[in-house]
């Protein structure tokens, strides 16, 4: 299966993103990273040539420092992205950017002044939907989608949306989605394709998602 991979680029985001409210406070989510880590390092080993472009997150990898952009918020994150986009042959959307970032950040720390405080927010950048505006057809890109309900459905939408080949949905329950070793997904490619996937180990997962994405 990797051959399909060979001589190819491809380029991967994960972990969360970070949006500040000032200098000391910010907004995220729970994602390690562990799942896209482990798609790059089952890439890597095999001699694929990959560029991981990740949000803060706190992992020992076996992937080379020069093959990893670190990044903090979402537009940091789409920025990245924009220089390897157009070099790269596969692109995997595996990271969870935060959809919303605080209007302005406050230069000092905000002080508890009064009893409410109300922040607004703007939408964030959605890199893979900006992405599949300009995905070329020799592209092939691979996005995630994390459900809590219609699963399904909704994976569905997301994965036409975002002009995305394939899209890998899974759910924040138990030893699943954000941050466990263990995910449960369900894989769904573009011509309808639907292939569930019990309880695995993310490393074991990696390996099965680069397999199904080598037959679309
Ligand atoms: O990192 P782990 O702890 O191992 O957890 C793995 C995971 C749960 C984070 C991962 O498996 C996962 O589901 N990642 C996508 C989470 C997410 O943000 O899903 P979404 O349904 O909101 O986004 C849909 C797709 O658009 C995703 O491919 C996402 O990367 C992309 N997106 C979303 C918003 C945005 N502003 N930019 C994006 O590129």
């Amino acid at each position: 299966m990797y051959s399909f991979f060979k001589n190819k680029k491809i380029l991967i985001t994960a972990g969360p993103t970070r949006e500040y409210l000032d200098p000391v406070r910010y907004i995220t989510n729970e994602s390690s990273g562990k799942m896209g880590f482990a798609i790059a390092e089952s890439l890597h080993q095999s001699g694929v040539e990959i560029r991981m472009v990740c949000g803060p997150v706190n992992l020992k990898t076996a992937l080379p420092e020069n093959k990893i952009s670190s990044v903090i918020t979402g537009n940091e994150m789409l920025f990245e992205c924009q220089k390897y986009f157009t070099e790269s042959e596969i692109v995997i959307f595996c990271a969870a950017v935060a959809d919303y970032r605080p209007m302005e950040m406050a230069n000092q720390k905000i002080k508890k002044d009064d009893s409410k405080l109300s922040i607004e927010f703007i939408k964030n950048p959605d890199i893979a939907f900006e992405f599949g505006k300009i995905k070329r057809p020799d592209q092939i890109s691979i996005g995630f989608a994390l459900e809590t309900q219609n699963q399904i459905e909704n994976a569905k939408s997301k994965m036409i949306k975002k002009n995305f080949d394939m899209i890998v949905l899974n759910s924040p329950n138990k030893n699943e989605g954000f941050g466990y070793d263990t995910n449960r997904i369900t894989l769904i490619s573009k011509n309808g394709t639907i292939h569930e996937i019990p309880l695995k180990t993310k490393k074991e997962l990696a390996n099965d998602i680069i397999h199904f994405a080598s037959k679309i």
